[in-house]
């Protein structure tokens, strides 16, 4: 959170020669974002600068990296996938890529020599436009050159390794959205949007048993290994139906809503590396379309936020000063160390000395506030726990990590900061997240055995042979035809 602030004006600062440049380059910009693109330079022509917009807004950094040299594990039930080199290198990269290359990579899954893993996100790129991607291939040559391929290489096991069978794949499962009738024209960029370039229900929405998009549950919320996407649809008890267009703008700039949300992981990144660079108008096209999606309601409810019941600053000065807190949390780790198991002095001896000793955090220290999140707030402890158990790595490369108190505190122990941290913090009037509420979260993120893991792509290839076998019963007919 804060970390974004710092970035935004350190950019702010660095970027200041460049910021009419990027109002040039804009489509119909009236205003100007409030970070400016890093890779916008007024060396570039118009087109360029636009496909470089276009590649923030697309999110390629997230996975194929900052510098576009890929190497990054997404993690998937068959193994790990890693991103490709997309630098102009002509051996390790798309530097013998024509635009039409790409196109088919975008739209189709299709490399020139190879069929993709969805793993790419091509299922959502595929409605992208025409001139997007003349743009972004125009952009895609500007960037350094680096002869160098990724330190690590896809090797998934048989069957999986037939990319072929993404053909089936594919049949099933592109496009994964349809356009939505009645949408105005606003909305209609904020589906593009949401849909093609941001692909947000990548996470956002859960998978059916071909592992592609389950369309009726569009955005309503998916599990991301310890991580959970929330549902987003305009649900009042379990999506975000009470926030304002402003709030949803808000958090895509910025990564935080004051005391109601905090985007933490993945969505930190999404943050970190596209939504708090898009125009002032995208993001209000973003809001106004997810206000128009249909609500779908979810069994993980979140409480609405009782601001009454949310925990002053201790005071401006402990609250800032980290030498004033450091007695409070000596005082209790000493009763930890001797066997108390005060709820409080176990959040403070374990997590006070980033959170803060009211949970305002230690803005000077980029660590961040947790009063009133929504991950305090949902019916299921499942995120707060997972957190607790697993930590939280920081969404850029300069961001401190939370680390993970799997081994360090009970299950007992768990749950009591748990209640401790979703009523003193959250607001709630009360919680029994219990010890064996732990260990089932515990146990249902540890390794699945290979059967239920594979299930899913073991039904691909049980219709992708049941297609062959279609086909080959109709070119047996055919066959059988012309020989009369
Ligand atoms: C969610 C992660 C993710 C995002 C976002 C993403 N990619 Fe990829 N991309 C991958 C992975 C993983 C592969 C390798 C897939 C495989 O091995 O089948 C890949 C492969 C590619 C390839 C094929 C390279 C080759 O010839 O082998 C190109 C080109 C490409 N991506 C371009 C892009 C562009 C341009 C963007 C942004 C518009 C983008 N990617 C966004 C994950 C991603
Ligand atoms: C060493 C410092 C540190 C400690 C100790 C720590 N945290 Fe964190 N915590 C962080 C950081 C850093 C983040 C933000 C990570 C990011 O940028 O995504 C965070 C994020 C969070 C969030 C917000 C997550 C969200 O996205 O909604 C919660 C809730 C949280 N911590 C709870 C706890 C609890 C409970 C404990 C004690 C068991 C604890 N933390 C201990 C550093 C810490
Ligand atoms: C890489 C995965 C990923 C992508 C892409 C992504 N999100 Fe998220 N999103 C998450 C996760 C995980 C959280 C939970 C963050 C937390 O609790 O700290 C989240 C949280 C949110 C929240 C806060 C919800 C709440 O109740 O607190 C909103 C709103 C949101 N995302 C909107 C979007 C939109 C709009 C997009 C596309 C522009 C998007 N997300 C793209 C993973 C993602």
């Amino acid at each position: 959170m804060k970390r974004f602030s710092m970035m935004l004006s350190m950019l702010a600062i660095g970027m200041a020669s460049s910021a009419a440049m990027a109002e040039d380059t804009s489509l119909t910009n009236t205003s100007l974002p409030n970070a400016t693109l890093p890779n916008i330079s007024p060396a570039n022509s118009v087109l360029v600068n636009r496909g470089a917009y276009i590649a923030r807004a697309a999110d390629c950094m997230a996975c194929h990296g900052e510098d576009y040299t890929g190497g990054t594990a997404i993690e998937t039930p068959m193994g790990e996938i890693y991103s490709t080199n997309i630098t102009p290198s002509k051996r390790y990269g798309i530097g013998n890529y024509t635009e039409n290359d790409l196109k088919n990579v975008l739209q189709k899954g299709r490399a020139p020599s190879h069929m993709l893993y969805p793993a790419m996100p091509y299922p959502s790129y595929s409605g992208m436009k025409e001139e997007d991607i003349n743009a972004l291939f125009a952009y895609l040559q500007t960037v350094p050159v680096v002869d160098e391929a990724p330190k690590h290489k896809t090797d998934l096991p048989f069957p999986f390794n037939i990319r072929a069978l993404m053909l089936g794949w594919n049949f099933l499962n592109v496009p994964s959205t349809q356009g939505r009738d009645g949408l105005n024209e606003t909305q209609k960029r904020g589906e593009y949007l949401v849909n093609n370039l941001e692909h947000c229900g990548t996470c956002h929405t859960p998978r059916n048993s071909t592992m592609g998009f389950d369309k009726k549950m569009y955005l309503s919320g998916a599990q991301l290994g310890h991580w959970y996407a929330p549902n987003i649809t305009p649900d009042e008890s379990s999506g975000i139906g009470s926030w304002s267009e402003q709030d949803i703008i808000t958090y895509l700039r910025t990564g935080e809503l004051d005391q109601r949300a905090y985007a933490g992981g993945p969505m930190g990144e999404a943050v970190a590396h596209s939504t708090q660079y898009l125009k002032q108008e995208d993001l209000s096209a973003i809001a106004s379309y997810l206000k128009a999606v249909p609500a779908i309601q979810t069994d993980d409810k979140v409480s609405a936020i009782d601001v009454s019941r949310l925990p002053t600053r201790v005071n401006e000065s402990i609250t800032h000063d980290l030498l004033a807190q450091k007695d409070y949390l000596a005082q209790a780790k000493t009763a930890v160390s001797k066997g108390s198991n005060s709820p409080e002095a176990l959040y403070l001896a374990t997590c006070g000395s980033c959170h803060g000793v009211d949970g305002y955090g230690q803005p000077d220290a980029q660590y961040s506030p947790i009063v009133g999140l929504s991950s305090l707030r949902r019916d299921k402890p499942d995120v707060l726990v997972n957190m607790i158990l697993h930590g939280v790595v920081g969404s850029t490369n300069t961001s401190p990590i939370m680390p993970a108190f799997s081994d360090e505190l009970s299950s007992e122990q768990i749950a009591s900061i748990a209640n401790y941290v979703r009523i003193s913090f959250g607001g709630l009037a009360s919680s029994d997240v219990s010890a064996a509420d732990i260990e089932r979260i515990a146990a249902t993120s540890a390794e699945k055995p290979f059967l239920i893991k594979y299930a899913g792509l073991l039904a691909i290839l049980g219709i992708i042979v049941a297609i062959a076998v279609i086909i080959f019963i109709i070119r047996a007919i055919i066959r059988s035809k012309h020989r009369h």
